[in-house]
């Protein structure tokens, strides 16, 4: 029995949780900044890593107090080291450190996005995965489609060439003047609103797996913005009810950009799964909570579709533990000059063992 502590502080969740053999779950804490966050229509980076600062310790301790564990009963530490907000790694990456050293355990630095992928680990399977699969991972800093051939072999197939799917999402629903963040709440207005009312562009539409949400948004921007306003988006304080261009139905334009967005996720990630011989769809990030595109890719796919449940979607250390496990298996250890990486792709676990990447 291989015990893991996962610390995971790559954004505004300050989260850690002790994971089993890759795959039980024993604790899964998370403290959410949301509300610190809100006012400012997404995560300010100086705010965020403060919380951490302040949260770290209290949430490492709640994780170890509710998996029934002490620090001496782990095997290793594993931690988010990139890709996210420099100030906010760094929190967890140092706290790691310190757990490392006094302890003499071992040190294992974990992609924030094959964190992502790891949630799947942890959702009860009733059958061993068999590879390859393709794993769409859509939050509020990534959107992309992964080709995963074993434990740590990745291959990128598309990406976003501006927006993130879950950024655009929040970058939406400012413009709507609905609160932040935008995912839940477009969701949850969209509900009343016809997909049809608007026809928003599908950007690269048939062209690769890479996405585009930039043009989206500004086409939302048209649709929704007085004709006097011009066509400046607005930065961070974004338009109130009362701005919005006369007639426009709020729920309607949730509604279309859902099914816009939806569409062109459901189409690439189905494409790349057909493409590469996938034998499932997975779904991992914020975004992945969404219902339409639950919905619709299960629709789409011939092949079966697996997401996390809701509380292993958002940002969580769970996964980081688990993806830990797999790299510690592998023998992927880290020493404690170990830095961040604030840029950092998903990379094999080869390829980052072969060589230090670049920051
Ligand atoms: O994975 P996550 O918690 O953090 C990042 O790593 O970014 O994802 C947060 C993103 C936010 O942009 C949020 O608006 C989006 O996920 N999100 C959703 C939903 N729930 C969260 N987007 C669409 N529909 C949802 N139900
Ligand atoms: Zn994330």
């Amino acid at each position: 029995m291989t015990l893991i502590f996962g610390i995971e502080t790559s954004c505004d969740e300050t989260a850690a949780a002790v994971v089993e053999d890759g795959e039980r779950m024993l604790s899964n804490v998370v403290a959410s900044q949301i509300d610190l966050h809100a006012q400012y229509g997404g995560v300010f980076p100086e705010v965020a890593s403060r919380a951490h600062i302040e949260a770290i310790s209290h949430v490492a301790r709640q994780a170890l107090d509710d998996a029934g564990v002490t620090l001496d009963a782990l095997d290793a530490i594993a931690v988010t080291r990139g890709p996210g907000l420099a100030g906010s790694l760094l929190v967890g990456v140092n706290f790691a450190k310190g757990l490392a050293l006094g302890r003499d355990l071992p040190l294992v630095g974990v992609n924030h996005l094959e964190g992502h992928v790891y949630s799947l680990w942890l959702t009860g399977r009733e059958a061993p995965v068999r590879f390859p699969v393709v794993c769409l991972i859509v939050s509020g800093g990534h959107s992309e489609i992964v080709l995963i051939e074993g434990h740590g072999q990745y291959t990128l197939l598309g990406s976003t060439i501006d927006d993130a799917a879950g950024e655009a999402f929040d970058k939406v629903a400012r413009l709507l003047g609905l609160s932040y963040p935008g995912g839940p709440v477009i969701e949850r207005v969209a509900r009343e609103g016809d997909p049809q009312a608007y026809s928003f562009p599908r950007a690269l539409h048939g062209e690769g797996y890479d996405f585009s949400f930039s043009g989206l948004k500004t086409a939302v921007l048209r649709a929704v913005q007085p004709p006097q306003e011009g066509r400046r988006l607005p930065k961070n304080e974004g338009m109130t009810p009362d701005q919005l261009a006369p007639g426009v139905n709020v729920a309607d334009v949730a509604a279309s950009f859902q099914a816009a967005v939806v569409d062109v996720l459901v189409e690439k990630t189905v494409g790349a799964a057909g493409e590469h011989g996938a034998t499932e769809i997975w779904m991992a990030g914020g975004v992945s909570a969404n219902t339409a595109l639950r919905g619709a890719m299960s629709a789409a796919s011939p092949l079966p579709v697996r997401y996390p449940p809701l509380k292993l979607c958002v940002d969580n250390a769970a996964m980081i533990a688990s993806a830990g496990y797999f790299r510690f298996r592998a023998g992927y250890r880290d020493d404690l000059a170990m830095d961040v990486r604030p840029m950092w792709p998903l990379v094999s676990v080869a390829e980052v063992m072969a060589r230090p990447v670049a920051p």
